[in-house]
């Protein structure tokens, strides 16, 4: 079988692991030009030339964990640390609202302090504002996601990171791959519309191991998938690793909407990151989600996961500005809309 053959397979719902991996090891300019066409097609059916906007607030880099590759980890004592208090944030949901976004994600390190807190902000949000809200906060007790499910958060996510056991157990000296897979399942179940999704690139990381995790997002059902190259933060035990290829992370973005074709896949800041106008080339080949930054810009400089994230020095209003014509470049348009999955 040739490789557009292979493409073709997989296009048509031949799900398989050594097929995805075959095309994640080729390295033809051709092929990828046959997969990236594949992709935006099966991307056009459910969303046309649609792009979904989410404003993401990052309300803290407080952090207990101590992943590897994390410029927050709680062992980086480098790292300046904040925190936004509710008031803040329910006026920063306002703001986000008269600019346009009907969906606000919020984020921050993992940690307990909004546990007791986020219910309250969400009631407060969800009874001023038509807007879908997406928590971003890590794994908890089912309790606590079925509280703030019932306080009307919408959607959540929770990057798996990579389905490979031994490689996350390397990359987390406290985190158990199991639990986190727990975590999405419960959320699904609670009716949640469910994000997960991997760093590209990770040291010991394998073609294979990648096409498992894609295969993993299918097997949930994942609402979105949240997808971005490793970039190495220089205060983290991952320093001076190289980043992978912009052209191989096209191609696990591509073979992902083939295998979930009506997902909701962000071209994420880290693919901006990593090669400028690469959210703009991600949403040209199959992506349909943008998520720019709302943090207030004082604290920008602070939430740095990796080196060099763009949009650090730009406030909210030049990021809203830069993605409408980020989505025009790629030959679509920013949809005022909640933005929930097609299926
Ligand atoms: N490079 C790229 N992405 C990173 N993230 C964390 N650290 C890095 C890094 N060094 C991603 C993880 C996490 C998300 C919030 O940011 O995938 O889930
Ligand atoms: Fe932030 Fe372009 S999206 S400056």
């Amino acid at each position: 079988m040739t490789i557009i053959e292979k493409i073709d397979s997989v296009a048509n719902g031949n799900y398989n692991v050594d097929l995805m991996t075959d095309i994640l090891k080729d390295t033809s300019e051709e092929n990828d030009k046959y997969l990236f066409e594949k992709s935006a097609e099966i991307c056009a059916k459910t969303y046309q030339d649609g792009v979904f906007i989410r404003g993401i607030i990052e309300m803290s880099n407080i952090c207990v964990k101590d992943c590897d590759y994390c410029g927050i980890r709680k062992s980086n004592t480098e790292s300046e640390r904040y925190r936004m208090e509710p008031d803040e944030i329910v006026a920063l949901a306002h703001g986000a609202y008269n600019m346009g976004y009907r969906t606000l994600v919020l984020q921050c390190g993992e940690e307990p302090y909004y546990d007791d807190k986020l219910a309250d902000i969400l009631r407060r949000i969800k009874e001023d504002l038509d807007m879908a809200i997406t928590l971003s906060v890590g794994e908890k007790p089912e309790a606590l996601y079925k509280e703030w499910k019932e306080a009307g958060a919408d959607r959540f996510l929770l990057r798996i990171e990579t389905t490979n056991e031994e490689l996350f157990a390397s990359l987390h000296p406290d985190g158990d791959l199991q639990n986190r897979i727990k975590c999405l399942y419960t959320l699904k179940k609670l009716g949640y519309e469910a994000g997960t999704g991997i760093m590209i690139g990770l040291p010991n990381q394998t073609e294979e191991s990648i096409a498992k995790d894609i295969l993993f997002f299918r097997e949930l059902d994942a609402d979105m998938i949240g997808m971005g190259p490793f970039i190495a933060h220089h205060q983290t035990p991952l320093k001076g690793n190289p980043s992978t290829t912009f052209d191989y992370v096209l191609k696990v973005v591509a073979l992902t909407r083939l295998v979930n074709p009506t997902a909701n896949i962000p071209a994420t800041t880290s693919m901006g990151t990593l090669k400028p106008g690469g959210r703009e080339e991600a949403l040209a080949i199959g992506a349909n989600v943008i998520m720019p930054n709302y943090t207030p810009q004082s604290f920008r400089k602070h939430y740095q996961l990796y080196d060099n994230k763009i949009c650090v020095n730009e406030g909210s209003e030049d990021c809203r500005g830069c993605i409408d014509v980020q989505a025009k470049k790629a030959g679509k348009k920013i949809i005022i809309d909640k933005g929930f999955r097609k299926k």
